[in-house]
C-alpha cells in the first residue's frame, strides 16, 4: 500500500462531519495548506467561516509532499525570468519569501510541533559538462538579491560537478503543520468539518455547497481544492503531473539537513531528510509523467529506491507514495477570484504549493477583507497571457485532444473480462461502451463506466495507485468509482455486469 511518511506519522485531527444545513460568509473547500491557512487568517480577521473538507486535513496533496519551503521555483526563477521579466521573477522570490515567514511566525507563535527549521537549499548538477541551468539560475538568484554560492561539493555523499546553494530556506513535517495550525483557529469564527465532500455548488443568490448530510450557503466561496472542481477554461492552462516518492530508512550515517535538488532532467530528483525519535530517513523523491498516461506506474519507485542506495545505506524503504501537481501555462499560480462571481481560486502551484498556498491563502485574506495586496496583481487568477502561455497551451492541449480519441471503438486494453487478474483494473469494451473494470483481490468484478464524470475522457488504470487515473484534466477515482481528487465532482457510473461475461 502507498502512504507518505508525513500522514503516516502526524498526529491526527478529529472534527466532525457537517450534520444539517448552515448559513455562513465565506465557505471554504478544502482542508490542505491553502484552505486551514486561508481559514485560519480569515477567522482571525473576524470573518465568520465553514471549512469543508472531503477526507481528513492534510489528507490531500500536502500530505503527500516533500516538506520544502523555499522562495526559488520548481522550474527555476531564470524560466520566470526569461518568460515574464526580471522584476516579475524577482517579486516572485519576494512574495514567497514573505509566505515562508508567516508559517516560522505561525510555528513560533502557537509552538506547532513541525519539525520546521530553517535550511539550505541547493541545485547540483551530476554531469561533467558545465550545466547552464546551474549558471543561470545563479546569475537570477544573485539579481533578486537572494544569499547565492557557488559549489563544486555538497555535504552529502554525491558527486556533483556543479552546485548551487541558497541559504535560509526552510523545512517541516507539512502535514503536522496543518492539522497543528487547524486546531490553533478561532472556532467562534470558524468550523471545520472532516469527511464531508462538496457534491455540487448551486448559484443562486447566494452559493449553495451540498453534501450527503447537509448544506452551506456562503456568500463567498473559496475553492481551495488543489484544483478548482467542476468546468473552468482556466482548465485548458493547468497541466497535471504525477511525481513518486520513498522514504528511506538509514542503517546508518546521517547527512545534513537541507533542501537538495538535482538538474537531470529525464528523472529530476529531490533529496531531504527527516529523523523520528532514533530513525534517520531520507526521502527521494522524482519521476514525472502526465496522469493517466502511463504504461508502467509502479516502475518509478524502482528508480526512486536505486537512487536512495546508490548515495546511502539504506536499511529498508518504509513509505512510498505518489502525489500530483498542476503545472500553469504561463509558470505563475492563478490566485484570486475566479470568472464565477464570488468564487475564489487558488492552483497551478506545480511542486512549489505548499509557499503558493500559504500566499494564496494571505493573498485571499486581504481580497476578501476589500484591502489592497501587492502581489494580487502578479497571480490573478482572471489573467489571460496568450504569448507566454502559447507553447505549453498548444502542446498540452493537442495532448488532452489525443486522449479523446482513446473512446473510438476497438481502443480497449482487454477485450473480455477473463483477461483482468486479481488487484487489476482494465478498460474493457461492452456493447460499444468502455468500461473500468476492477477484480479485487477475491476476484469480484467491480464494473463502471471508463467515462470521466469531468468532461467524458476515459480514464486508465494507475497500478501503482490502484485508482482510474483521467489522462486530460486529472481527475481520480478509486478502483470502485469514487472520487479521490481532481475537477470531477461524481464518481464514475456503476454499470450491471452481465453474468455471461
Ligand atoms: C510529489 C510532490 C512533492 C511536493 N513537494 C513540495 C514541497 O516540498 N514544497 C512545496 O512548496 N510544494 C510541494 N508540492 C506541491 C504541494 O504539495 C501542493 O501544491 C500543495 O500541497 C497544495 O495544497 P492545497 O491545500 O492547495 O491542496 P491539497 O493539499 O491537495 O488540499 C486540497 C484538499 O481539498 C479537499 N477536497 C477536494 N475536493 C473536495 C470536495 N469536493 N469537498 C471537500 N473537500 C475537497 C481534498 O480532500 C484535499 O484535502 C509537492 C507536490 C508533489 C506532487
Ligand atoms: S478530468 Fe477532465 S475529463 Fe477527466
Amino acid at each position: 500500500m502507498t502512504r507518505s511518511i508525513w500522514k503516516s506519522t502526524a498526529p491526527k485531527t478529529n472534527f466532525p462531519a457537517l450534520n444539517g444545513n448552515l448559513e455562513t460568509e465565506i465557505a471554504i473547500i478544502g482542508g490542505g495548506i491553502t484552505g486551514i491557512t486561508a481559514a485560519y487568517l480569515l477567522a482571525r480577521s473576524g470573518k465568520k467561516i465553514v471549512l469543508l473538507e472531503a477526507g481528513t486535513i492534510s489528507g490531500g496533496t500536502t500530505g503527500d509532499s516533500t516538506g520544502n519551503l523555499y522562495a526559488m521555483v520548481d522550474k527555476r526563477l531564470h524560466h520566470i525570468q526569461s518568460k515574464w521579466d526580471k522584476e516579475t521573477a524577482a517579486r516572485v522570490a519576494r512574495s514567497r519569501a514573505q509566505a515562508v515567514n508567516l508559517v516560522e511566525e505561525l510555528v513560533n507563535e502557537h509552538k506547532i510541533d513541525c519539525s520546521f527549521k530553517r535550511v539550505p537549499w541547493y541545485l547540483f548538477s551530476e554531469t561533467d559538462k558545465k550545466d547552464k541551468t546551474i549558471e543561470k539560475e545563479i546569475d537570477a538568484a544573485a539579481n533578486y538579491n537572494l544569499p547565492v554560492e557557488e559549489l563544486h561539493e555538497l555535504p552529502i555523499p554525491v558527486k556533483v560537478s556543479t552546485a548551487i546553494k541558497v541559504e535560509g530556506q526552510a523545512q517541516f513535517n507539512p502535514a503536522a503543520f496543518v492539522r497543528g495550525l487547524a486546531e490553533k483557529i478561532d472556532s467562534t469564527n470558524c468550523q471545520i468539518f472532516e469527511n464531508s465532500e462538496v457534491h455540487h455548488i448551486e448559484k443562486e443568490e447566494e452559493l449553495v455547497l451540498s453534501t450527503s448530510s447537509g448544506t452551506v450557503t456562503a456568500k463567498k466561496v473559496i475553492l481551495a481544492t488543489h484544483t478548482p472542481k467542476g468546468i473552468y477554461g482556466l482548465q485548458t492552462a493547468l497541466y497535471p503531473y504525477r511525481e513518486y516518492a520513498i522514504a528511506a530508512k538509514l542503517r546508518s550515517g546521517n547527512f545534513p539537513d537541507g533542501i537538495y535538488w538535482d538538474t537531470e532532467a529525464d528523472f529530476h530528483t529531490s533529496l531531504r531528510t527527516y529523523s523520528k525519535g532514533n530513525d534517520n530517513y531520507v526521502l527521494v523523491l522524482g519521476g514525472h509523467h502526465k496522469v493517466g498516461q502511463e504504461d508502467d506506474y509502479s516502475r518509478f519507485f524502482g528508480k526512486l529506491e536505486q537512487n536512495a542506495r546508490r548515495y546511502f545505506d539504506v536499511d529498508e524503504i518504509e513509505y512510498k507514495w505518489s502525489a500530483q501537481h498542476y503545472k500553469p501555462a504561463d509558470g505563475l499560480p492563478y490566485i484570486g477570484e475566479s470568472s464565477d462571481e464570488n468564487i475564489y481560486l487558488a492552483t497551478g502551484f506545480s511542486t512549489d504549493g505548499l509557499t503558493y498556498g500559504v500566499l494564496s491563502a494571505m493573498i485571499l485574506n486581504d481580497q476578501l477583507n476589500d484591502r489592497k495586496n501587492e502581489w494580487s496583481d502578479l497571480y490573478k487568477a482572471s489573467r489571460f497571457t496568450p504569448i507566454k502561455s502559447t507553447k505549453n497551451f498548444i502542446r498540452e492541449n493537442l495532448n488532452v485532444a489525443k486522449q479523446y480519441l482513446k473512446d473510438i471503438p476497438g481502443k480497449a486494453d482487454a477485450e473480455s473480462f477473463k483477461e483482468i487478474a486479481a488487484g487489476q483494473g482494465k478498460v474493457v469494451e461492452v456493447d460499444d461502451e468502455k468500461w473500468a473494470v476492477y477484480k479485487d483481490e477475491s476476484g469480484q468484478l467491480h464494473c463502471q463506466s471508463a467515462v470521466c464524470t469531468h468532461m467524458d475522457c476515459i480514464v486508465d488504470w494507475n497500478d501503482a495507485e490502484k485508482s482510474w487515473d483521467c489522462p486530460c484534466h486529472g481527475s481520480r477515482f478509486e478502483a470502485t468509482g469514487q472520487v479521490i481528487e481532481g475537477p470531477a465532482f461524481s464518481p464514475l457510473d456503476k454499470r450491471n455486469m452481465n453474468p455471461k461475461e
